[in-house]
């Protein structure tokens, strides 16, 4: 018998927890979703009245919070009770990558999803479905299974019945467009081994998602189907970025390229845009867990396969600083440059693993002076990616950076402007004012295609472009 589902319980209110909680609830008014978190600041954050406060940046979710939020869906520290409630827990929980001990810089650190699975353990009362939302390792559900199956068999000798079925049900939202690919998935994963269980969920996806985009598997399926997922998309990015290069090389042109491979249905249009390197919290650290894996079962080619994306990806990020350098006559000491973008992509507040930071990083190395943008991301976040403070002063003898909203102050004796993440409102730059307001020769670099070449006619300014190299007819 399939159990009807009346709470929700979500443990981690972040980039995942947030939006996908926020539209079950709007999707599922009749059942009352909460989602917790040890983070009390980003709790607080989440039941801000000033809508601009959110924890998470992300198109329309504003405004599902604002039709939802203290009607069936609740924002709270208070993980006991609320456990105790649930009908169904999503653990949706951080998986980063381990910083020491064993594994360390490959496997994921799965702390977080233990302690999750010991706060079910102790507060869950009745029949329990728990959901893992997290991307984690293949075979991580039993970890959650056997912390659930001691305190199953406790709630025996203690008399509170406690009982329980593990689900995994891996995420595919991307950042900037989450709400839509919430709304409207390609496919929803469930993978169990309880067919009721499995039934309650889908039954909970059904309200607005089509059946048939409902696919059913083993847990180990869903969970290894998650990392592989990511793997061949960041796979793909290292394939076109390598492109790129080579474009840069020989007079191809990548937008050229990339139309053409794309019009193989095959191979298909989307996720071929060159671009600084992939960033975000995910692609790098799923394949580090992947890369681990196969080395943990023996398979030591196939790691290495893997690795090459990060390689690549790494190798891009570098190639990008070390020819900015280059071009300012092989040094940036002293000089000032203008960041434009500072997310890992458009549309998100999210910095994590951004290629920005290891540009910004070598260019601050050469001792360049960094005047960073971004319509989104709050200068905090970046002195903690950086791990350097603003210096509104910039230094003489060691690179520094510092925050500035305003675009022409950006670039006002700026010696270079180094566009990295596509918000839209790079895209409508009057360049002839800008060529008035750097120091000449100035140099414009658009590592994500975004400028269109006649927007820079007659302005003087020099212009690379990735996967065009250096445009000369200006
Ligand atoms: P996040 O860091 O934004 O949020 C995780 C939250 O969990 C944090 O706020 C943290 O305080 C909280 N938390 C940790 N342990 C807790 C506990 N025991 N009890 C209560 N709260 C706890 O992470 P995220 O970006 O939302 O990612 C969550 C998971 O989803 C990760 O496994 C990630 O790989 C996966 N994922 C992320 C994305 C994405 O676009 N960010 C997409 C798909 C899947
Ligand atoms: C990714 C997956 O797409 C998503 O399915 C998964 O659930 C989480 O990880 P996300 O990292 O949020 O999502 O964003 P995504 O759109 O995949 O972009 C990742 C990085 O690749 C960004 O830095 C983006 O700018 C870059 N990218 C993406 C490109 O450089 N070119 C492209 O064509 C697409």
């Amino acid at each position: 018998m399939t159990s009807q589902i009346k709470k929700i319980c979500c443990i981690g209110a972040g980039y995942v927890g947030g939006p996908t909680m926020a539209v079950l609830a709007d999707r599922c008014k009749d059942i009352k979703v909460t989602l917790v978190d040890i983070d009390k600041k980003r709790i607080n954050a989440w039941n801000d009245k000033d809508l601009s406060k959110l924890p998470v940046f992300e198109p329309g979710l504003k405004e599902i919070i604002k039709r939802n939020r203290n009607k069936n869906l609740f924002f709270s520290t208070d993980i006991a009770n609320t456990i105790k409630e649930a009908d169904m827990i999503f653990i949706s929980v951080n998986t980063p990558t381990k910083t020491s001990g064993f594994g360390a810089g490959y496997a994921s650190d799965l702390k977080w999803v233990e302690s999750s699975a010991r706060q079910v353990a102790e507060y869950s009362s009745g029949h329990t479905i728990v959901v893992e939302k997290s991307t984690v390792p293949v075979r991580t559900a039993e970890l959650i299974q056997n912390i659930l199956s001691e305190s199953e068999e406790n709630s025996f000798i203690s008399n509170i019945k406690k009982s329980f079925s593990v689900l995994s049900s891996p995420e595919f939202l991307a950042e900037g467009t989450a709400i839509n690919d919430l709304e409207n998935p390609d496919r929803v994963l469930i993978g169990g081994e309880d067919n009721n269980a499995m039934r309650s969920l889908s039954g909970i996806y059904e309200r607005w998602i089509p059946a048939n985009k409902i696919l059913f598997t083993n847990v180990w399926s869903s969970e290894l189907s998650k990392l592989t997922a990511n793997a061949f998309l960041a796979q793909r990015l290292s394939s076109i970025n390598a492109i790129s290069a080579l474009c840069e090389a020989t007079g191809a042109e990548i937008k050229e390229v990339s139309n053409a491979i794309g019009a193989d249905k095959r191979i298909g249009k989307k996720f071929l845009d060159a671009g600084p390197g992939f960033g975000g919290s995910c692609f790098q650290k799923d394949i580090l867990n992947l890369v681990y894996l196969c080395q943990y079962y023996g398979l030591e080619k196939i790691s290495r396969y893997w690795e090459h994306v990060l390689i690549v990806n790494n190798w891009q990020k570098e190639r990008i600083a070390s020819l900015v350098v280059e071009k300012l006559f092989g040094t940036v000491t002293n000089k000032k440059i203008a960041m434009f973008g500072f997310a890992f992509k458009a549309n998100t507040n999210d910095t994590r693993e951004s290629p920005s930071i290891s540009i910004a990083k070598d260019l601050l190395e050469n001792g360049a002076n960094l005047m960073i943008n971004d319509p989104q991301v709050l200068p905090y976040q970046i002195e903690k990616e950086l791990c350097k403070k603003e210096s509104k002063i910039f230094s003489e003898k060691e690179g520094s950076w510092s925050f500035n909203s305003n675009l022409n102050e950006c670039v006002k004796d700026a010696d270079a402007l180094i566009i990295l993440t596509a918000w839209d409102e790079y895209k409508e730059i009057n360049f002839e004012k800008f060529s008035k307001l750097m120091r000449k020769p100035s140099w414009v670099f658009d590592t994500r295609k975004i400028i269109s070449k006649n927007s820079l006619k007659g302005t003087g300014i020099k212009f690379w472009q990735v996967g065009m190299g250096e445009c000369s007819s200006l």
